[in-house]
C-alpha cells in the first residue's frame, strides 16, 4: 500500500514493529536519545492516543506518556472516565530530542522533517491498531496524523477526518497545562481537556 510521503509502507511482520522502531536510524534523533519508544498498548484498541515525542522520563523508561505530562494526562482521563488502558498510546516522534544543558536534557520541539520521517512509524502503528478513534494531543501530533499544521487552539475540540478515513479528535498537549502560570486560565484550560477526553471515550465505543 502506497501511503502519502512514502516510498513505501513499512512491510514486516506487525509483531516485528517495536523492534524496528528501537532500531531506527531514519533521522538523526537517534544519536542522542537513550532510546526509542514505540507505542504501548493493545494491538487491537479501538483508541489510539498520540502525543509528540518521549519527554526525558520516557526517554529512559522506554515507555510514552510516564513523566509529568503523562501524569497530568492520567489524572485528567480518570475524572473523564477514559480507561488509559484500553487505548494504544503512542507519539508522533519516537525518539526524544532535546538540548544538553548541565546536567538537564531540555526538550525541544521536532521539526517537520522528523515529524514527517517519522511517520514511517506512526503510520505503520495505525495499520497495526486499526484503531475507530485517534486522539491527537498537541500541534505535533495533529500535524502528523493531518498534514495540517494549523493552530491548535482554534482547532483543538473538533473533529477531522484523515484521507484513510480514520477520524482525528484534535485536543492539545497536557504539557500545554503544565505550563500555564494563571491559575484561572490553567483551571479553564484543563475544564476543556477533560470535556475533550469525555468525548473520546465515548466516541470510541
Ligand atoms: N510528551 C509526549 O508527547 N509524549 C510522551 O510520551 C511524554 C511526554
Amino acid at each position: 500500500r502506497q501511503l502519502a510521503g512514502h516510498a513505501s509502507a513499512w512491510s514486516g511482520p506487525m509483531d516485528a514493529l517495536p523492534a524496528a522502531i528501537h532500531a531506527c536510524q531514519r533521522c538523526p534523533l537517534h544519536s542522542m536519545a537513550t532510546q526509542a519508544v514505540p507505542g504501548q498498548g493493545p494491538q487491537d484498541a479501538r483508541l489510539m492516543i498520540v502525543g509528540e515525542q518521549p519527554g526525558d522520563q520516557e526517554d529512559l523508561a522506554g515507555v510514552p506518556f510516564v513523566g509529568p505530562a503523562g501524569r497530568l494526562f492520567d489524572r485528567v482521563a480518570q475524572s473523564a472516565g477514559l480507561d488509559r488502558s484500553l487505548a494504544f498510546v503512542t507519539n508522533a516522534v519516537k525518539h526524544f530530542k532535546f538540548e544538553p544543558r548541565g546536567k538537564r536534557r531540555i526538550h525541544k520541539r521536532p521539526n517537520a522533517g522528523e515529524i514527517s520521517h517519522c511517520r514511517w512509524w506512526l503510520d505503520a502503528e495505525l495499520a497495526q491498531v486499526s484503531p475507530k478513534l485517534i486522539l491527537a494531543l498537541g500541534a505535533t501530533a495533529a500535524e502528523a496524523l493531518t498534514g495540517s499544521g494549523d493552530n491548535i487552539l482554534a482547532r483543538r475540540g473538533t473533529v477531522e477526518t484523515r484521507a484513510d478515513g480514520t477520524t482525528v479528535l484534535i485536543s492539545i498537549h497536557p504539557s500545554f497545562l503544565l505550563r500555564l502560570t494563571d491559575g484561572q486560565e490553567r483551571d479553564r484550560q484543563t475544564d476543556l481537556f477533560r470535556d475533550d477526553l469525555r468525548r473520546a471515550a465515548a466516541m470510541m465505543q
